[in-house]
């Protein structure tokens, strides 16, 4: 195979943005072949776009197609799995959009059928491309930092209106999407998070939906997270603060580092804390601390984790978000929504039908709220709400 054929399947806001990038020839090993969307309308104006592309309505017949080496999903979340276990199955490579599902036991049937077919399984986390973030993971990995302490997350520019909840139906809802600023938008962040600092060992939630849209799920969210060592994570996000903020700092007994406004600021000490407390005479003592500070230029990371697919497929170059690691983030947010249900710590591996179950009793109340709204709507008595109530 000189060039991977590739197809992509959900051709939306992000979708048609993969499909202009490798359409337009930008990378050279991989070719464009086939389309996919469920919507008419989309489809026709595909046609137009791309005559010589064939456009599928139905994924399973993209599928069968035999045109594809590989697809990019980049669908509504719920569908990540379900086509990448089809897309195994017919024999495909597989690039995935994030988050890698809404709940971890189907997350954890895609992760089989991966490994069964042998095919390259990749996920859309751009923002690992991110220089900032690659130079905080070698930090941190290469004991630099010394123990681990403590991170601090707080990455609330996240900002959203409500036209943007307003765009698609299947949008912050709990039927169409699952979840909300914590499946939709910082499942970078989580990811970030676990591939940085790890995967804590069990975390306490605090979830508040449609606290400043008109939505049935979360907006806003923090999670305190305890780790093995002891250590602890702090992480706080929302789509509702504005202007907002994403300030990361790591702490370690050998010193911090902060990243924020583009730059990554390394405070670094003579020795360790745990040394300095326990040997420093002087109760106020205060050690020398050298700073180093990085900031580089980034590059589009969607692009990258494209291109780095294609190569991963034509010559095992190895992969910067591996497919299989999407469970992680997955099952951070997944155990906050389930700490936040229930007012309680959940363990990590979290009890998926537990979630599950109260997934799907907020899915069953959401659609008989909708019923309700409906029938309201179409009603012509008088309503109780304009009453004088006391
Ligand atoms: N990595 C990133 O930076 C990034 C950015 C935006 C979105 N995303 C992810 O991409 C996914 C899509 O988000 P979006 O904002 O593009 O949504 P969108 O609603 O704009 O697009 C989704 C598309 O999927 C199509 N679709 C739905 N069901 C389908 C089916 N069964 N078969 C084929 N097509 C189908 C819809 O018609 C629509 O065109 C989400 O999971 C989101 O989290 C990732």
């Amino acid at each position: 195979m000189e060039k991977v054929r590739v197809g992509v399947i959900g051709i939306g806001n992000i979708g048609s943005a993969h499909v202009n990038f490798i359409a337009s020839g930008a990378v050279e090993n991989m070719q464009l072949t086939a389309l996919c969307d469920i919507n008419d309308e989309k489809i026709n104006l595909l046609k137009e776009k791309y005559p010589n592309i064939p456009v599928f309505k139905k994924y399973e017949d993209l599928l069968k197609s035999g045109l594809t080496d590989a697809i990019i999903v980049s669908t509504p979340h719920y569908l990540h799995p379900i086509i990448a276990i089809e897309g195994f199955k017919h024999s495909q490579n597989v690039l995935i959009e994030k988050p890698a599902g809404v709940y971890t036991s189907i997350v954890e049937k895609m992760n089989k059928e991966a490994k069964k077919s042998g095919k390259v399984f990749a996920i859309m986390f751009n923002q690992r491309t991110d220089p900032l973030f690659i130079k905080a993971r070698e930090i941190v990995k290469s004991g630099k930092l010394g123990i681990p302490k403590r991170l601090v997350w707080i990455i609330t520019n996240w900002y959203r209106t409500q036209a943007y909840y307003n765009s698609g139906e299947w949008r912050a809802t709990w039927n169409g999407e699952g979840g909300g600023v914590l499946l939709n938008q910082a499942p970078h962040n989580l990811d970030l998070l676990q591939w940085i600092f790890g995967v804590p060992k069990r975390v306490r939630g605090f979830c508040t939906s449609g606290k400043y849209h008109n939505i049935s799920v979360e907006d806003d969210a923090t999670i305190y997270a305890e780790y093995e060592n002891g250590a602890t994570a702090t992480f706080i996000t929302s789509t509702g603060e504005c202007p907002g903020t994403n300030r990361l700092e790591i702490c370690g007994d050998l010193g911090k580092i902060v990243l924020e406004e583009g730059k990554l600021k390394w405070y670094k000490l003579p020795k360790a804390e745990r040394e300095i407390c326990f040997t420093e005479e002087n109760g106020f003592y205060e050690p020398k601390v050298e700073i180093e500070e990085y900031s580089y230029k980034s590059m589009d990371g969607h692009q990258v984790i494209i291109r780095n697919f294609a190569n991963a497929i034509l010559n095992n170059e190895p992969l910067i978000a591996n497919g299989f690691e999407g469970i992680n983030s997955l099952m951070i947010s997944n155990a906050t929504y389930l700490s936040s249900w229930t007012d309680s710590w959940v363990d990590i591996p979290l009890n998926q039908k537990e979630f599950e179950n109260h997934l799907k009793e907020l899915c069953e109340k959401e659609k008989l709220d909708n019923k309700l709204k409906s029938e309201e709507k179409i009603s012509d008595n008088y309503n109780q709400r304009w009453q004088v109530r006391w």
